[in-house]
């Protein structure tokens, strides 16, 4: 039998709420996979400032690298919004993922057929989607320096090297290999330098690739195209900023964004979460939807650890949940059956993954 060893790093918020449902889950598929994990929490973000006065304490950088994955709930919160900014639990996420070293952020959106309606879009626009938004992670506007303020101005910079983009350009071009080998960029060459670099090297990155179809976007286009014809898309390829927008964009077209779920992969070990926030004001009441963290356990099973049995089994669950009418209070108007509470919904899946 095979042991992993697992980062836990709940977070601030509905993030303890939702590790506890997949950790739920990922035992139940482990006894039928013949695999067992051994998890070790970390603190990050306010929880972690107000214990330990900073927001990533290097224990928890330390843990999550002798570990074989990183699951990670959410953090943040107003309690700790008007702290110093390197103080703020956002700002020790950023260092983790620097420290970490996971430049590639992969956002899966796929639209279950059985949350059709769910959507605010039309149902013959959003049926059938299945795209990838590829999202630089540790650098452009979020890193870049010069940044400051004073009294009168703030200023960020954004500024990529051509090594950053060529790494992430072939995360894309290899993830698209996998999958229907279109490829968009998405930029802002017609404004900005930067983005006539990244343009430049991604074309240059996939000359290596011949049998992938490559289109470049600006992002001002791309933003509306997702929303009128979202299908066009496959592989969305793009910068850290642009990419946070599209991502939160693209998960309305799911119908929630308590379903998406997210994976940050680089040289050394990865983090698997979801890619909606802590949501303070649901904290607590059982009413968070833990489907995006389950499937972030999956995609930690299938990226990190190899296991695409165990990850076939959690993906085929949470279908089968949201196909029996499933739903928790985000998705309860949509042809629910029975409305269920964040652990309910965790046993239900874990209960249909372990058969
Ligand atoms: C995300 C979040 C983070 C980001 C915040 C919490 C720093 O919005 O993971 O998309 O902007 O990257
Ligand atoms: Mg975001």
């Amino acid at each position: 039998m095979k042991t992993y060893k697992i980062a836990l790093i709940k977070g601030d918020g509905i993030g303890p709420e939702i590790i506890d449902e997949a950790v739920k889950v990922l035992d139940a598929v482990a006894s039928c996979c013949n695999i067992e994990f051994s998890y070790e929490e970390a603190l990050m973000g306010g929880c972690a400032y107000d214990i330990t006065g900073d927001p990533l304490p290097q224990e928890t950088i330390n843990i999550s690298l002798n570990s074989d994955a990183v699951l990670f709930g959410a953090i943040g919160g107003q309690k700790w919004d008007n702290l110093p900014r390197e103080k703020r639990p956002e700002s020790g996420l950023l260092r983790f993922r620097k420290e970490l070293g996971v430049y590639a952020n992969l956002r899966p959106v796929v639209v279950y057929d059985e949350l059709i309606n769910a959507s605010s879009l039309k149902p013959e626009v959003v049926k059938g989607v299945n795209l990838m938004v590829v999202r630089e992670l540790i650098g452009g506007i979020y890193f870049g320096e010069p940044k400051g303020r004073d009294e009168n101005r703030g200023w960020n910079t954004m500024v990529y090297t051509r090594d950053e983009i060529v790494r992430i350009a072939h995360q894309a071009f290899k993830i698209a290999m996998t999958r229907s080998k279109r490829v968009c960029s998405v930029d802002k060459a017609n404004v900005l330098d930067v983005s006539q670099l990244w343009r430049d090297v991604v074309t240059e990155v996939s000359k290596e690739y011949p049998e992938i179809e490559l289109s470049h976007m600006y992002v001002d286009n791309a933003a509306m195209q997702l929303i009128r014809d979202p299908k066009q898309f496959d592989v969305m390829l793009t910068g850290n900023i642009f990419g946070d927008i599209l991502s939160d964009e693209a998960s309305m077209l799911s119908g929630s964004i308590g379903l998406l779920p997210s994976a940050s992969v680089g040289a050394k070990i990865g983090v698997y979460e979801p890619i909606h926030g802590s949501a303070p004001d649901i904290a607590g009441q059982g009413i968070a939807n833990p489907i995006a963290t389950i499937a972030s356990a999956s995609m930690m099973l299938r990226y990190a650890l190899g296991e695409n049995e165990a990850a076939d089994k959690i993906d085929a669950a949470i279908k089968r949940a949201l196909k029996e009418g499933y739903r928790t209070k985000d998705l309860a108007q949509f042809d629910a059956k029975e409305v269920c509470s964040t652990s309910e919904m965790g046993s239900i899946i874990a209960n249909y993954a372990a058969k």
